[in-house]
């Protein structure tokens, strides 16, 4: 009896085993048909037979309407250049969408073209294709669109209001393909988002290169874009949009904070108790909150955007919401008397915040703004007064009208923050064309006192990140794990941390706080809950920082303890970045309108070993206001990674230290004269000071 209830359970026991594994076979099935499903897609490019259209996605974010500015033949030229991606079988099908897409929303998207499978960054090995920098590159595009990253993601808009990754749904199939299939004696260029094709090319080479929005210089106005873009032959790359290296809101968190904490030092006041008032949970001023936290201090940030709040506060990026101004004003007296750190949104326009705690006599220590002035007529900007739906209607439909609107409220705008800096208030122009598009409305900010200062308030680059952190050449390094595992990133903050901590026993004064408050970075960033998106981290670091950080990852991928990086850096840097009005805007001598400098950076960086490389009209402060650059790096462990990030990430920081010495600035001179100290192949021009005395 015992026996046949042991054969029995036996039995069942062995049922249930088999039913288990049957389960588990599935499982792997699917995934297994779910990765070759994706991986065949990704190969197909633009499909043969069209897929069915899908319908317009009104629950996510999308792009304004753009402006409608082709005349009829250039609308027809538009749809022309639209259709040459498609078999000519298609185009009776293709035409009236399309056609369609431009008078609805100024653009052709292609909307039908949208992948179905999920967009974000997979782990590299889910990537199809012959060489593990192109699979990289698909990784990091993806990211790029991923949903809880992109800004307009079925507009392909990362960030910034219309910093595009592609122009269209072809142009990213396309460019998908060819790096499936593309080998390491290969380079893919990129016209602005249209791959132009795979050109033979070599292993050192970089594997692809991109220009976004590269024009004949006296076709950079603001219109020469809404028309050009129109047409489909040009595109807005932003800076790390078209570049393929945005990682979230992350990436300038730690900036923000570190302009935040500087911000408090210049004044001479703790941030805690103090209270920072700004605008804008987009893209990059999504962050503000954030770094506002980490610093401790009291935020205040409003947002004319619902959604755009939403997916902050959804997201634990910012803290607080109110619609209510006056219960916002409330909550604000009680958060600075208790010294909370805490930051709060503001549901409505900028302006009535600024008015309103004026009328309340609310002491704002530390003010700034980060709407989108760099594309002020097209949705970068809303008027007081308006919701807005309506600022939206009134863009597309009666574009001068708006115009006036935006002007209206700039000049109310800054009539408001000049009665707060008289009361004490330290304000900035945080580098989004504020102070520039604010005089260009004719608002009272220019600086009729000093000559040589165009405007009465300074950028943060011309007080704080300048000579705190590019004349020293310490700037927005970044990695992003290509295994996708968050254990590899805590591990790779864990080398990053070890190699500052070995460094800052040796560091010269001048560069002690920049390595102290990124130490305190690298060891808080864990706890931060920084990621969106890609497994990435962000830390400033000078050229030896750079390079002996990315130096201990490649020998840590050689010991097999992580996975493949991917070394990057925001065009926001010592080097990449020509931008009177920001990056460059503490270069005195006349050079900051030139773009000699992000030139030389990109073309320096491609025969030096990047992966990829890419430069830009246009990104941060506007079209035709700006020339920037950036690079990619796959670090695999080998010793040619090694000989590559030497090369590169050394010419990378000390291009743009040399031009700032050469600028005459201080800092600058500093550094380049110890960058020359270790390395006799250095040899750079210094400049010579001239006796004021002598101009007498
Ligand atoms: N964060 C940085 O370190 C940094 C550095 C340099 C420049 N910038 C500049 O800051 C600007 C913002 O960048 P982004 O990526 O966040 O852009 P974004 O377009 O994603 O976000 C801007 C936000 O401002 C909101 N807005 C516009 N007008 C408003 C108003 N009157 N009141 C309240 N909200 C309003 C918009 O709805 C939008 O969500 C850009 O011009 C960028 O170049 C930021």
């Amino acid at each position: 009896m015992a026996i046949a209830v042991k054969i029995a359970v036996n039995i069942a026991l062995m049922g249930l085993i088999r039913k288990r594994i049957d389960s588990f076979l599935s499982t792997v099935k699917k995934i297994l048909n779910k990765t070759m499903t994706f991986k065949k897609e990704i190969q197909q490019g633009i499909p043969n037979n069209l897929p069915v259209s899908i319908d317009y996605d009104s629950s996510i974010n999308h792009a304004p309407k753009r402006k409608d500015i082709l005349s009829l033949a250039e609308k027809k030229l538009a749809l022309q250049n639209a259709l040459r991606y498609f078999d000519a079988k298609h185009h009776a099908i293709l035409l009236p969408e399309f056609k369609n897409e431009l008078e609805t929303y100024g653009r052709i998207y292609m909307y039908r073209f949208r992948p179905k499978y999920k967009m974000y960054a997979r782990p590299i090995n889910e990537y199809p294709g012959k060489c593990e920098q192109a699979k990289a590159i698909m990784l990091m595009i993806q990211n790029n669109l991923d949903h809880t990253v992109a800004q307009h993601p079925q507009e392909l808009i990362t960030y910034g209001g219309n910093g595009a990754v592609f122009q269209n749904w072809a142009q990213y199939l396309l460019t998908m393909q060819y790096l499936s299939e593309m080998t390491e004696k290969q380079t893919l260029v990129m016209y602005s988002g249209h791959p132009q094709g795979l050109f033979p090319s070599h292993n050192d080479a970089p594997r692809v290169v991109v220009t976004n929005g590269m024009m004949i210089p006296n076709y950079s106005k603001q219109d020469d874009l809404e028309k050009f873009n129109a047409l489909g032959v040009t595109q807005y790359g932003q800076m790390t949009a078209g570049s393929y290296m945005y990682i979230g809101p992350q990436g300038i968190v730690h900036g923000t904070t570190i302009t935040v904490l500087n911000g408090f030092r210049k004044i001479n006041k703790s941030p805690f108790g103090g209270l920072f008032v700004t605008s804008g949970l987009g893209g990059m001023s999504g962050a503000q909150p954030k770094a506002g936290n980490i610093a401790g201090c009291v935020t205040v940030c409003a947002e004319i955007n619902k959604k755009a709040t939403e997916t902050r506060h959804s997201q634990d990026w910012v803290d607080e919401v109110y619609s209510d101004i006056l219960k916002l004003t409330n909550r604000v007296k009680t958060a600075v008397k208790n010294k909370e750190t805490v930051s709060i949104a503001y549901d409505g326009n900028i302006v009535d915040v600024w008015e309103t705690f004026d009328k309340e006599d609310l002491h704002i220590d530390l003010g700034s703004d980060q709407t989108s002035l760099h594309n002020p007529w097209a949705g970068g900007y809303y008027p007081v007064g308006l919701s807005y739906e309506e600022s939206n209607e009134m863009m597309a439909n009666k574009p001068e009208a708006f115009k006036e609107e935006v002007k209206k409220t700039l000049r109310r705008h800054a009539a408001a923050i000049n009665r707060h800096t008289a009361k004490g208030t330290y304000f900035f122009d945080y580098g989004n064309a504020f102070l520039l598009e604010a005089s260009r409305a004719g608002a009272d900010v220019l600086d009729t006192v000093n000559p040589l200062k165009e405007f009465r308030y300074s950028s943060y680059v011309q007080d704080i990140m300048g000579p705190m952190c590019f004349d020293y050449g310490f700037g927005p390094f970044r990695w992003v794990c290509a295994s996708g595992k968050p254990e590899d990133l805590l591990k790779t903050d864990q080398i990053a941390c070890e190699v500052l901590e070995e460094m800052i026993k040796t560091s010269p004064p001048e560069i002690q706080q920049q390595m102290h408050d990124n130490i305190q970075w690298i060891k808080g960033a864990q706890e931060n809950n920084l990621v969106v998106g890609s497994q990435a981290r962000i830390l400033y670091a000078d050229a030896e920082g750079r390079m002996k950080i990315a130096a201990a990852f490649n020998k840590a991928i050689a010991d097999g303890i992580i996975g493949y990086i991917i070394l990057g850096r925001d065009h926001h840097d010592v080097s990449g970045t020509d931008s009177p009005y920001r990056e460059t805007s503490n270069i005195y001598d006349g050079s900051q309108f030139t773009a000699d400098m992000a030139i030389q950076n990109v073309i320096g960086d491609s025969f030096r070993g990047a992966t990829w490389v890419s430069i830009h009209n246009g990104g941060g402060v506007g079209w035709g206001e700006v020339i920037n650059g950036g690079f990619g790096m796959v670090l695999d462990g080998t010793s040619s990674a090694q000989r590559r990030l030497e090369s590169m990430l050394y010419w990378d920081v000390n291009n743009g230290i040399s031009r700032r010495s050469w600028a005459r600035n201080n800092e600058a001179i500093f550094a380049i004269k110890r960058a020359m100290d270790k390395n006799p192949n250095l040899k750079v021009t210094l400049p010579n000071f001239v006796d004021d005395s002598l101009f007498k």
